[in-house]
C-alpha cells in the first residue's frame, strides 16, 4: 500500500486579490488529507474512493471523476490503480480541502509507480490538474500550501508564481471556526470578477489596499508583532466585506472572536460561508468555546516555521 499526505491551509491575508497578482500570505495547518494507493482496482478502470461510500472511476462524468482522470494523466500513471482518500478538512470551507486531496493523491501515485518523491513544486503543479476541474482558474495558492506547509508569501505572476517562505519570529496560535455554510470558490471568484467589471476603480483600490496590508503583515510576522498583525487582519476583513464576500455568520464570528480577546479575525479563503481565522495571544480556548456556544464548529492550531528561502517556479 502506497501512501501520500498533504496539509490544509488558511489564508492569513490577501485572498481574492491574489487572483489578480497581489501577494497573499498562506499558512499550512496540521489538519490535512491522506491518499492510499491500495492496489489494482476491481475493474479495468482506475477508481477513487472517498470515505466509506463515495466511489468514482476515471471514466465517470462527475467533477470528482473528471478531476481524478486529470490527475492520473498529469502523473502519467502506467497501470490501473485503486486510490482511497480521507481528509479531516471540511469541503467548501476555505481550508484547502481539494488541494490537500490533490497533492496527497499525486504523492500516493508517485509511490505506486515506484518513483522518487516529487519536489513540492512538482507535486503542486500536478495537483493543479485536479484543482482546475473544481475551481476553474485557481491562483495555485492552495496547492502550493498543501505541498509545502509553513508560512508562505505567494504571488501569482503571468505564467508562474513567486514564492517566499516567511520566517516567523514567533509561532502563531490560531482559532479556526466554520460558519456552517459551504461555498463554491469558483462562484465567489466569479462574483468578485463581476464586481470588478462593474466597478473597476473601487475594486482596484481595494486590491491596492490589500497589497499594503499584506506587505505590512509580512513585516509583522518577521518581527513577531502579533498585535499589529491582528489589526491588519481586521482591516483585511473590512476590505473583503466591501468585495461582498463576507456573510452575516462570518461577521458574527469575527465579532465574537474579538470580544473573547482575539488580536484579529477575518474570513479565510473565498468567503460566502466557509471559515473564519482568529489570531490568538495565549490560550485559544476562549474563542473556540465562544464559537461553539454560538453553534459554530471550531478548533485551534499552531503554526511555526524557521525557513527564509525564495523560489520561483512555473505553474500551468
Ligand atoms: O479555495 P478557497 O476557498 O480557499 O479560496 C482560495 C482563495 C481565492 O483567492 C479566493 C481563490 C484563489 O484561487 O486564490
Amino acid at each position: 500500500m502506497q501512501r501520500g499526505s498533504a496539509c490544509g491551509k488558511v489564508i492569513l491575508l490577501g485572498e481574492h486579490a491574489v487572483v489578480y497578482g497581489v501577494p497573499a500570505i498562506v499558512l499550512g495547518i496540521d489538519r490535512g488529507a491522506t491518499a492510499l494507493a491500495v492496489g489494482p482496482p476491481t475493474a479495468a478502470q482506475s477508481e477513487l474512493t472517498l470515505g466509506q461510500t463515495d466511489r468514482v472511476t476515471e471514466d465517470g462524468a462527475s467533477d470528482v471523476a473528471r478531476a481524478f482522470a486529470a490527475i492520473l494523466r498529469a502523473c502519467a500513471v502506467t497501470r490501473p490503480v485503486h486510490v482511497e482518500v480521507t481528509t479531516e478538512l471540511p469541503a467548501g470551507a476555505g481550508l484547502g480541502c481539494s488541494a490537500a486531496l490533490g497533492v496527497a493523491i499525486v504523492r500516493a501515485l508517485d509511490a505506486w509507480e515506484g518513483r522518487p518523491a516529487a519536489t513540492a513544486s512538482d507535486a503542486a503543479e500536478r495537483a493543479m490538474a485536479w484543482e482546475q476541474v473544481f475551481h476553474g482558474n485557481p491562483s495555485g495558492i492552495d496547492a502550493t500550501a498543501a505541498a509545502r506547509g509553513g508560512c508562505l508569501l505567494y504571488q501569482r505572476m503571468s505564467g508562474g508564481m513567486h514564492l517566499n517562505e516567511i520566517a516567523l519570529a514567533l509561532p502563531l496560535t490560531l482559532a479556526i471556526g466554520h460558519s456552517g455554510v459551504s461555498s463554491s470558490t469558483r462562484e465567489m471568484v466569479d462574483l468578485v470578477a463581476k464586481l470588478k467589471a462593474r466597478n473597476e476603480e473601487n475594486v482596484t483600490r481595494s486590491f491596492e489596499a490589500i497589497h499594503s496590508l499584506v506587505q505590512n503583515a509580512r513585516l509583522a510576522l518577521e518581527a513577531g508583532d502579533h498585535t499589529g498583525l491582528g489589526k491588519l487582519m481586521d482591516l483585511n476583513q473590512v476590505l473583503l466585506s466591501g468585495l461582498m464576500v463576507s456573510t452575516e455568520e462570518i461577521e458574527t464570528m469575527c465579532r465574537c472572536a474579538r470580544e473573547e480577546g482575539a488580536l484579529g479575525a477575518k474570513l479565510t479563503g473565498s468567503g460566502g460561508g466557509g471559515c473564519v481565522v482568529a489570531l490568538i495571544d495565549g490560550d485559544p480556548g476562549r474563542v473556540v468555546a465562544r464559537w461553539q456556544k454560538e453553534g459554530f464548529r471550531a478548533f485551534s492550531t499552531t503554526v511555526s516555521s524557521s525557513v527564509g528561502t525564495e523560489e520561483r517556479s512555473r505553474l500551468p
